[in-house]
């Protein structure tokens, strides 16, 4: 009988592409951690992986697609702390976040920047905020939605300087950024992996790092924080973490944690991730534990932020 060759032992399991959904629109922030992460998953986990955006509703519907989503590690979730914001925000998620996903580890954290319009006639941060005093009422700030990093930081912006602004939501801070690249909005409050290519270009105007701390390295390195301008402890960057259902089997969620403390030692990931101004997440707190109890903890902290801005749904 001739021995029929052992099949190679699947690297994953089954050969079937793993899709990485990302709650907003491709060409985002969010989008862009997504892309660079699946680029340095790819090897250790030895799976091919497909970016699927799923935009809308502040990044709830592609989370929500992920909780719903075969527990058979080829559909994994890229979010942000919008997954902490969204139980302040939304009556009735469709998904329980801490009971519907398996958390399997955390990735970075990336600073926030308040732009604006180039034709803006404001070039500081104190000349932003005569102008947003001077013309109240008639300010549009963009951000991707009820839920998106873009509408926390606007919330606890317009609470601190307490100016109520008209919002812009779009599916994602990538269109958005269009509309503010086309002047059709005047400011946003955004990543620094989207905005740092903007600010450097001169195609819009930075007003501050919304960070305690200034950036050591890179184009953004002398913008002054906000807490530096007048917004006293204002401090808001934004997680990111990997998830995929509840329920996938624990061998598969320790491969691929396993492969993402690989994937975030890629020296190729962390120059990409520093140029955009992203840190990553240290080896120490890289467990899913570590990570659920992270995520529990800031949905405990971040209520309280939203209600005082008054936009919590009760
Ligand atoms: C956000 O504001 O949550 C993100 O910037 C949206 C995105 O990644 O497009």
């Amino acid at each position: 009988i001739a021995c029929v060759p052992a099949l190679a032992q699947a690297p994953y399991p089954g050969d079937k592409p793993i899709t990485l959904i990302v709650p907003f629109t491709a060409g985002g922030p969010t989008d862009k951690v997504g892309r660079d992460l699946a680029e340095a998953l790819r090897k250790p986990l030895g799976a091919t992986i497909i970016i699927e955006n799923v935009g809308g509703v502040g990044g709830t519907l592609g989370a929500n697609k992920v909780a719903k989503a075969a527990p058979d590690g080829h559909t994994l979730l890229l979010h942000h702390i919008g997954l902490g914001t969204a139980p302040a925000l939304y009556r009735s998620l469709p998904y329980k976040t801490l009971d519907d996903f398996e958390y399997l580890g955390l990735v970075n954290e990336v600073p926030m920047t308040l732009i604006g319009r180039s034709t803006l006639p404001a070039n500081n941060y104190a000349e932003l905020a005569k102008w947003l005093e001077a013309n109240k009422g008639k300010i549009n700030l963009a951000n991707a939605g009820v839920g998106s990093a873009s509408h926390l930081c606007g919330l606890m912006f317009q609470s601190a300087i307490k100016i109520d602004m008209t919002t812009v939501p779009y599916k994602g801070t990538a269109p958005a950024m269009n509309d503010l690249l086309g002047g059709q909005v005047d400011i946003m409050c955004d990543q620094t992996t989207n905005t740092t290519g903007q600010i450097e270009s001169g195609k819009v105007k930075a007003y501050a790092l919304m960070s305690s701390q200034r950036l050591t390295t890179g184009a953004l390195a002398k913008l002054p924080t906000a807490d530096e301008s007048g917004l006293k402890g204002f401090n808001l960057a934004i997680w990111h973490g990997l998830y995929a259902p509840k329920g996938t089997p624990k061998a598969v969620v320790d491969k691929i944690n396993a492969a993402l403390r690989t994937a975030l030692k890629d020296a190729d990931f962390q120059k990409r991730q520093a140029a955009l101004g992203a840190v990553i997440v240290t080896d120490a707190r890289l467990s899913p534990a570590e990570h659920k109890k992270f995520v529990e903890a800031e949905i405990n902290k971040l209520g309280p932020v939203i209600k005082a801005a008054g936009q919590y749904a009760d």
